[in-house]
């Protein structure tokens, strides 16, 4: 499998999203301090060069990392085992791929867009039905503002609409939410963009 877009940046020399894990990760590891269980497996939907995926793994979560850069999965995997850290990455396209267990954690960060429309709900189901009770997903989207000129770098994305994000958790326990604005770098060319990020718990049980 392969993105030309990801596939032509991954193959470049050094690491084209840097090696400091996501603000949401960062965000996610915090606020699960506070939870009364620990998470211990993780699926990082769209891992890229595994910047996330190799932060969750020191921090003692067993990581599957999917991407559907083959480029971006081999330099993940080469990056992860020069570091010492054990985590599995793998190719698949977060548009079809079915998680075989349920996991504790499904977390994914700058992906989402590539999520058609048409197909979003489902897949939203398919990822909830198979995170564990008391589970937890944190997310973000692009979400497009009237003030923000729209720069597109990769055509196949389709934003979210403002909110759209939050409506998937509807039955679950919002432990963050909210609107972020900041520069990209991402295509080389500094932009203005919004993202809608939301990090929820499944419910123990449903009443
Ligand atoms: C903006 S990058 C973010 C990478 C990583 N999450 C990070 O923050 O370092 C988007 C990633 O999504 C991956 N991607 C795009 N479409 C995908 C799809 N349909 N299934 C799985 N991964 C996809 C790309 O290959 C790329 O690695």
């Amino acid at each position: 499998m392969s993105e030309p877009i990801y596939d032509e940046r991954y193959a470049r020399p050094g690491l084209y999203w840097g090696s400091k894990p996501t603000g949401l990760a960062r965000d996610l590891v915090r606020i699960v301090r506070s939870l009364p269980r620990r998470p211990r497996t993780l699926v990082d939907l769209g891992s890229g060069e595994g910047r996330d995926s190799i932060y969750f793994a020191r921090r003692g979560y067993r990581v599957l990392g999917l991407d559907i850069s083959s480029v971006g999965v081999r330099k993940a995997g080469q990056r992860a085992r020069r570091l010492g850290v054990n985590v599995r990455f793998v190719v698949g396209d977060i548009r079809t791929y079915r998680l075989k267990h349920r996991v504790d954690v499904v977390f994914s960060s700058g992906v989402l867009n590539n999520l058609p429309r048409r197909i979003r709900a489902a897949r939203f189901e398919h990822f909830q039905a198979n995170t564990a009770p008391g589970g937890i997903h944190a997310m973000n989207a692009d979400v497009p503002k009237p003030y923000i000129p729209r720069q597109t770098t990769n055509p196949q994305a389709t934003p979210f609409r403002s909110g759209e994000l939050l409506g998937y958790y509807g039955d679950w326990q919002i432990l963050d939410s909210g609107q972020v604005e900041f520069v990209s770098r991402s295509g080389g060319v500094p932009h203005r963009k919004a993202m809608d990020v939301v990090i929820a718990r499944k419910p123990e049980s449903t009443s």
